[in-house]
């Protein structure tokens, strides 16, 4: 029997789909002066909707030409942009219109480019640079969305760049087969590092153990931040060399260890009393998530805690990154999805732990925070 609240709710939802769908309504909801902000506000989220395949593309062919740091250092002419940018007079002026209505550039009075807000805080952070860059591979394996969905799209190219998503033995993997995502993670992993240990204080711990740490930067940040803490890496053979090999090269090597291995079929290292999995959830499915929180419950002692850091699903004001953005890029990948912090909350207790938190972090859309404890 379906109860009163639910059958009011189908009842309003039917009324205002229909009018939402009625023209003549629309038409209605745009001219009254009350209800036009919003009315307008809906149009242009639905035409973004619509539309922002071509807004990446922009994007992509900006930093494909190198637009944004040429115009670093101050505003360009046009023809020195033309120049720069190996285009005509007329595509020159179409992508610097089109960038400007995308906030990356703005015009000047003399009619040169300059940077525009959105193109400065792409700037300042140059692993969207290299993000953009790889979504061309993503950009190719979303042509036929629907045969992605009914896992008839055949192999794909992100299942080929990110290469333990397919691998039956990951820990085999050469280490020209790691290198270019561990360079994007690398690239990416500064602001990640700073929100999270921002978030929560290590202070009374005493050595961490990145688990999925890549190439180390993660570590070589908490070491930077925590200089009494011990740390430990743990990755793929190939990834946790470069690791190694990072911590000799920043003078770590007596603080911080790496190790290889496969963390979905080998035991953790011991000795940690704490445990980071930073962007590292997400990309497995359940099963496989499931065993490493296991590993890691038992690789930790009483007291210790786990701190599992990445973009979380339902995230307030940014639910497109979560559920459309990595659902659909991980479903390209091959393995693994987003997940909300009740269903990491769930795991997470399954696994043994105790005092699950999710804590606030600076840019929850870059980061969201969990952590957990071990009774
Ligand atoms: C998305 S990257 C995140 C890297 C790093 N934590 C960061 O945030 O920059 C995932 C990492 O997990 C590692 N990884 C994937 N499968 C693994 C496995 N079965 N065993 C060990 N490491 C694995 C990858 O090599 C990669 O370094």
């Amino acid at each position: 029997m379906m109860s009163n609240a639910y059958q009011l709710r189908a009842k309003w939802l039917a009324l205002r789909n229909r009018l939402l769908a009625n023209p003549r309504f629309q038409r209605w909801a745009v001219d009254f002066p009350l209800t036009r902000p919003l009315a307008q506000r809906r149009a242009r989220e639905l035409f973004d909707v619509t539309a922002g395949f071509v807004y990446s593309q922009i994007l992509f062919a900006c930093v494909q030409l190198d637009l944004l740091p040429f115009l670093a250092a101050g505003p360009r002419s046009r023809d020195e942009l033309a120049l720069h940018l190996d285009l005509d007079e007329a595509g020159t002026l179409r992508l610097l219109k089109a960038a400007t209505s995308l906030g990356l550039v703005e015009p000047w009075p003399d009619g040169g480019y300059g940077l525009g807000a959105q193109g400065a805080a792409l700037l300042g952070n140059p692993g969207i640079a290299a993000m953009v860059e790889h979504h061309a591979m993503l950009y190719a394996d979303l042509a036929d969305p629907v045969a992605l969905l009914r896992g008839e799209g055949g192999p794909t190219r992100l299942g080929a760049y990110w290469s333990y998503a397919a691998s039956a033995e990951p820990d085999g993997l050469e280490a020209g087969e790691v290198a270019d995502y561990s360079r994007l993670m690398s690239a990416s992993q500064s602001l990640v590092a700073g929100d999270i240990l921002d978030a929560c204080s290590l202070q009374d711990r005493r050595c961490l153990l990145d688990v999925g740490g890549g190439e180390g930067r993660f570590v070589a940040s908490v070491a930077a931040r925590w200089p009494h803490l011990r740390l430990q890496l743990f990755d793929l053979p190939a990834v946790g060399a470069q690791a190694q090999a990072r911590f000799e090269r920043e003078g770590l090597a007596d603080r911080a260890q790496a190790f290889g291995g496969n963390m979905l079929a080998d035991a953790l290292p011991r000795g940690a009393d704490v445990i980071s999995l930073v962007r590292v959830v997400h990309d497995h499915d359940d099963a496989a998530v499931r065993r490493l929180l296991a590993a890691a419950h038992a690789a930790l002692p009483p007291g210790g805690t786990l701190l599992l850091a990445e973009p979380l699903a339902g995230t307030p004001g940014a639910e497109p990154m979560g559920e459309a953005y990595f659902g659909f890029y991980l479903l390209a990948m091959g393995s693994g999805r987003p997940r909300t912090p009740a269903e990491l909350t769930a795991m997470l207790e399954q696994a043994g732990f105790v005092r699950v938190r999710q804590r606030r972090t600076r840019r929850p859309l870059l980061t969201g925070l969990i952590t957990a404890e071990v009774a």
